[in-house]
């Protein structure tokens, strides 16, 4: 388990990565381009600042630790950018931990780096879409700086 939200002064966000995205850069370049998990949090500390947002990053391939740090968003109070990757299309345990994220009127924004709906049918089922406050696909690394931004200006009323 990664360490304890940092308290902040700004609003906090959870990027949260789900399983094999810590392969990002080396698996399926194709569909996810070349550039790394590591690549991704130097772009969104950068974001963070440019947007008055207090971000951490995180990937796990464990459904048990994504869902902890699900709870712990909602007990911190943090908004949460989710990469669920292929626990998207099945996980009903995630998409209840992510439903307490958003019913706690906190912001959950969906991001895909790929478009799953131009893929394979199966993953054209997302479970955690219908109790996210929006969804962000297609758009590679641009999908997590689009969702930050979304939050940011929701914040910003
Ligand atoms: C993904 C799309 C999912 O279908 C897939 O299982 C992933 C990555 C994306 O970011 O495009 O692992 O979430």
């Amino acid at each position: 388990m990664a360490s304890a939200l940092p308290s902040s002064a700004l609003p906090s966000v959870l990027v949260l990565n789900g399983p094999n995205l810590g392969r990002l850069g080396v698996r399926e370049p194709e569909i996810y381009g070349h550039a790394s998990m590591a690549d991704l949090e130097v772009a969104a500390a950068k974001w963070g600042e440019d947007l008055g947002l207090a971000i951490e990053v995180r990937q796990t391939d464990n459904e048990s630790e994504i869902v902890g740090w699900l709870h712990e968003a909602v007990d911190a109070g943090a908004h949460v950018v989710l990469n669920p990757a292929a626990f998207t299309h099945y996980s009903y345990a995630l998409r209840d931990a992510a439903a307490q994220v958003t019913t706690a009127g906190l912001l959950l924004v969906e991001v895909h780096l790929s478009n799953p709906a131009t893929r394979e049918s199966f993953r054209h089922y997302s479970v955690v879409a219908g109790i996210a406050t929006g969804t962000v696909a297609g758009f590679g690394f641009d999908s997590y700086r689009l969702a930050l931004s979304a939050i940011a200006e929701r914040l910003a009323g």
